[in-house]
């Protein structure tokens, strides 16, 4: 396996358990994610994206790296923090910009559509406010005219859904996931 993959291996099994708000943590959302992404028959790049679009809220503590929490709803910037770690580790930008967008997604889904709102989780509402707000009309035009929008907001509806408290999370999971991000940078090489 390549070490960038075991490394996000090591990063989940360390710090996959915190509990960054939502009532499951960051591993059990990962993995939910992941499989939603597989179900619907996405890309390979979003299925990458979906299993590791939260990384940025662990891959920090992994690194030693403190950032400021949202009062326990996790890193603030951990969109960005995220995709800066996997442009690192050799993920290409079909993974890392719908990553970086998927809190930016959030805000746009806010301001477009009127029953997004009343379906987020409590903790996606309350971190909103540390996210800057539901998005204003002139950057919702910056955001619709740049690259991978709509994979974007394909990214952030799995996000919402992926919410399960009661998923048990297990080896063959992990698994799974490394051997699919493992062929994913293969094949990019
Ligand atoms: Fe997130
Ligand atoms: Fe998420």
């Amino acid at each position: 396996m390549l070490p960038q993959v075991e490394e996000i291996l090591a990063i989940f099994k360390k710090h996959g358990d915190l509990n960054y708000g939502e009532s499951m943590s960051v591993l059990s959302h990962s993995i939910q994610s992941g499989l939603i992404a597989r179900n619907l028959g996405l890309t390979d790049s979003l299925l990458v994206a979906a299993y590791l679009h939260d990384i940025g809220h662990i891959c920090p503590l992994f690194e030693g790296v403190k950032n400021s929490m949202m009062d326990g709803y996790g890193l603030n910037e951990h969109d960005l923090l995220g995709a800066h770690f996997l442009e690192r580790k050799g993920f290409d930008e079909t993974v890392t910009i719908p990553i970086r967008n998927h809190v930016a997604s959030k805000r746009y889904l806010c301001l477009k559509d009127e029953s997004y709102f009343s379906k987020l989780s409590k903790a996606s509402v309350t971190t909103l406010d540390f996210q800057g707000g539901v998005m204003d009309a002139y950057e919702s035009l910056i955001f619709e005219n740049s690259p991978f929008f709509e994979e974007s907001l394909s990214l952030r509806k799995i996000d919402d859904e992926a919410k399960e408290e009661n998923f048990i999370v297990t080896d063959f999971h992990l698994n799974d996931m490394a051997e699919i991000l493992n062929q994913y940078l293969i094949k990019l090489s």
